[in-house]
């Protein structure tokens, strides 16, 4: 089996040797400066790693892998946009370093191509790899406008809040993980509990990030700290925060995160002191530990010796150190 680091390599230069047309530049562009600034490529090294459980010739499942991670690099851009986002990877962000049509635009074509890659694949079950990566990409525009649609209600429950989150951010790490199982050659019982596996993983890694968004070191998280607050997003920690405060206190809250003449990095301070006070970041942790626990019960129940699938636990350890 390939150790992580090698997953990775290939992954990014495979992602390096792509080329792209030339013209018209303002369209294919910003495709090279999204795919080559960085990123942990998490999605391509999952889909990978799932592969080699079941086969050694890791290569062969490269379109795909190339085609997820291309795919969730269009998302980012788009999501930026919808974000106001100005820094991803600690750079501008395509509508900031361009414009906003530019982002909308060069954003569609990374998503034709990201399809695009799956055509390549040469292997049995391609379709239905395909068929897996339409539906998933269908659920993303599903999670990302609830999203949006939560940012203007104060009342999101936690459940509603699990279901968003499961659907813009779960659903893309679980079809990783399933479509390099099935394009391996898994047995359905694998290839689904891999899905569920990666899910929950998924689940983790959203809470992470709404963590690292309030209390990562902008210098290492590569974006702007604070940005869920400034746009009402209703992240773990808010709701965390609505549930554990008293009637008052919830809504002190709802009116400062609901206040648009607040100067945002007093806003930012303001509502970071509450999470401090009520520890809802301990919350966040106590929850991550509970979705890896049911994560460790699948990874468990898979029909591989102890010794083959052991990276794949370590590998979804190492997510939980991640601090970008
Ligand atoms: C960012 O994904 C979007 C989320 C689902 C939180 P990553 O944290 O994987 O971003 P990159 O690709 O490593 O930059
Ligand atoms: C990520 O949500 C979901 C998708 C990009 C589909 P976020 O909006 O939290 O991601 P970041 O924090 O901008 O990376
Ligand atoms: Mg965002
Ligand atoms: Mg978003
Ligand atoms: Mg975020």
């Amino acid at each position: 089996m390939k150790t992580i680091d090698e997953l990775r390599i290939l992954v990014e230069k495979t992602l390096q040797a792509q080329t792209y047309p030339t013209q018209p530049v303002g369209l294919y562009e910003p495709i090279s400066y999204v795919l080559a600034g960085g990123g942990k490529r998490v999605r391509p090294v999952l889909l990978l790693l799932a592969y080699n459980l079941y086969r050694d010739d890791v290569e062969r499942a490269l379109p795909a892998a190339i085609g997820l991670e291309t795919y969730h690099n269009h998302t980012l851009l788009h999501d930026d946009l919808m974000d106001h986002a100005d820094v991803r990877r600690g750079r501008p962000t395509v509508h900031k370093k361009w414009d906003d049509n530019t982002a909308v635009l060069s954003g569609d074509v990374m998503l034709i191509q990201a399809v695009q890659h799956f055509f390549a694949l040469n292997a049995e079950r391609g379709y239905e790899a395909l068929q897996l990566m339409v539906r998933t990409m269908q659920e993303i525009c599903e999670g990302q406008q609830y999203d949006v649609n939560f940012e203007q209600r104060d009342d999101v429950a936690l459940e509603e809040y699990m279901e968003m989150i499961r659907l813009k951010t779960s659903v893309l790490l679980a079809s990783a993980a399933k479509m390099g199982a099935l394009l391996g050659g898994a047995s359905e019982a694998d290839a689904e509990t891999l899905y569920r596996f990666a899910e929950k993983v998924g689940l983790a890694f959203q809470l992470q990030d709404d963590y690292l968004d309030v209390y990562g070191d902008p210098a290492v998280f590569g974006k702007n700290i604070g940005g869920d607050i400034l746009c009402g997003k209703k992240t773990f920690l808010l709701i965390g925060a609505l549930t554990k405060a008293s009637a008052e206190k919830r809504l002190e809250i709802l009116n400062l995160i609901n206040d648009k003449t607040l100067e945002p990095q007093k806003k930012i301070k303001m509502v970071t002191d509450i999470y401090d006070v009520l520890d809802v970041p301990s919350l966040c942790q106590k929850n991550i530990e509970t979705l890896y626990a049911e994560a460790r019960r699948l990874w468990e129940s898979l029909s591989l010796s102890e010794e083959r699938k052991s990276a794949l636990w370590d590998f979804a350890v190492s997510m939980l150190k991640r601090k970008s």
